[in-house]
């Protein structure tokens, strides 16, 4: 078992590479170059990733590809996406081209507001803290006016601050509920900084609040945090056609309709298919996310807990078939910022906002909404015509090969024969014995 280690964080990158290779490493005798492989070749740019956290060793890559041609209300994009999973990218840009002859995308910010609380506990009279909080509600505003000052100059900032008793769920919970404009910063910094400042007052004013001496009873404050569920900072993104366009080689449009919304309406009828189906939508989501430099564990936090706003999770994404018009849209709550954070650090991040042409944070909301929808597309039109596996197994035979290490001319050859023939774990290993005996 390896010895704990004190002060690592103050050692070299080199020193801490090798007392990992020593203290775990020590089977792996390619490990230390493995490592080093995989920096930078340009110092400056390696030193600005190692900055990123503490402890950095190496990059860890992630391919960033492509989506191209998606008719966003009426503009056309191409989106980088980075992301893993072979056959995302691949069904991101079916759908574009599916929607690109049929209208394309359309979108709309349903609101943009973020927020945040400082939680509290108080076992006194609900009249004493209610009380309290009018009278230093001013305060608490005057508390933050300059560090809101710039935010409010390009006009967002704090919108409001509200008492809420939930005493009854809780006993003593209370909590200052805060909301928040903060344009294109995601603005957690901003929030969080605003919160502990009113926190802070709020704690230091209670001392002198005569009711809370007579009773002995002062308000405490537990914590001070922006919250990442979001639903008035929300989008919804739709696509709609004539049922009969929707006709292609597998299906007639009729049918494919409605096998397309019953799809839909299982997964929001049975939690266990609703996970699957909103995964599918973060397949989109998430690396438009990640090449964007935003924060994917925020957006997916929120954007779960807004599946189950209702009570139960259910499906994100909604279809509908009136008077021959086929429908279907998303609506996502999404804080995301185009400022700030690793957008401006990471060159990759500017390279992606440059090619979706510089969006502001509203129009990266609409853009991301568009992403996920379409790959809820594209992931139901597979599912209720030729199954997944024919699409994703195609995708994921490059994967297969590259493990046994194929040579370039075998895999041509592999390409051939799985136009004509499943692509299975199984059946491409057999291949590669039979062309190599
Ligand atoms: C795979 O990453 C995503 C799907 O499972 C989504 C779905 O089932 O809707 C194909």
């Amino acid at each position: 078992m390896a010895n704990p280690v004190s002060g690592f964080s103050k050692k070299s990158k080199t020193e801490k590479i090798e007392w990992l290779a020593a203290n775990y490493l020590a089977d792996r005798p390619d490990a230390i170059a493995l490592l080093k492989s995989y920096w930078n070749d340009d110092p400056t740019v390696q030193r600005l990733h190692d900055d990123f956290i503490e402890n950095t060793l190496s990059n860890y890559y992630l391919p960033f590809g492509i989506a191209p041609n998606f008719l966003i209300n009426n503009t056309l994009y191409a989106l980088p996406m980075v992301i893993e999973e072979s056959s995302v990218v691949a069904a991101a840009s079916n759908a574009a081209k599916f929607w690109l002859s049929r209208g394309g995308f359309t979108t709309e910010v349903l609101g943009t507001q973020k927020n945040g609380q400082v939680h509290i506990n108080f076992y006194g009279k609900n009249d004493h803290i209610v009380g309290f909080f009018k009278e230093i509600y001013p305060k608490l505003i005057a508390t933050i006016e300059s560090l809101q000052k710039n935010m409010k100059k390009r006009g967002g900032g704090l919108i409001d601050l509200e008492l809420q008793d939930h005493t009854e769920t809780l006993d003593g919970y209370y909590q200052i509920h805060a909301t928040f404009e903060t344009l294109d910063a995601m603005g957690a910094n901003f929030i969080n900084s605003c919160l502990e400042a009113i926190a802070h007052t709020f704690e230091t004013e209670a001392k002198d609040y005569p009711s809370f001496q007579q009773t002995d009873l002062y308000p405490e404050v537990v914590l001070s945090i922006l919250s990442n569920y979001v639903p008035e900072c929300l989008v919804r993104a739709q696509v709609r056609c004539p049922v009969e366009d929707l006709s292609d080689k597998h299906m007639e449009g009729h049918e494919f309709a409605k096998k397309f919304v019953r799809a839909i309406a299982i997964a929001n009828a049975e939690k266990r298919r609703a996970v699957t189906h909103n995964k599918g939508i973060m397949n989109g989501v998430d690396a438009l996310i990640l090449a964007t430099g935003n924060d994917f564990r925020a957006v997916e936090a929120g954007v779960h807990a807004y599946a189950a706003k209702d009570g139960s999770y259910r499906s994100l994404t909604h279809a509908t078939v009136k008077d021959g018009t086929f429908t279907f849209w998303i609506e996502l709550p999404l804080a995301l910022g185009t400022v700030g954070g690793l957008t401006s650090l990471h060159p990759m991040v500017q390279l992606a906002f440059d090619i979706l042409q510089k969006p502001n944070a509203q129009q990266l909301m609409e853009i991301v909404a568009v992403a996920g929808l379409a790959q809820n597309f594209a992931a139901i039109r597979s599912l209720v015509t030729t199954g997944i596996q024919k699409g994703h197994m195609k995708m994921h035979l490059m994967n297969i090969l590259n493990q046994f290490q194929a040579s370039d001319s075998e895999k041509q050859k592999a390409i051939i024969h799985f136009k004509e023939h499943t692509v299975s774990h199984s059946a491409v290993v057999a291949f590669i014995d039979t062309i190599r005996s």
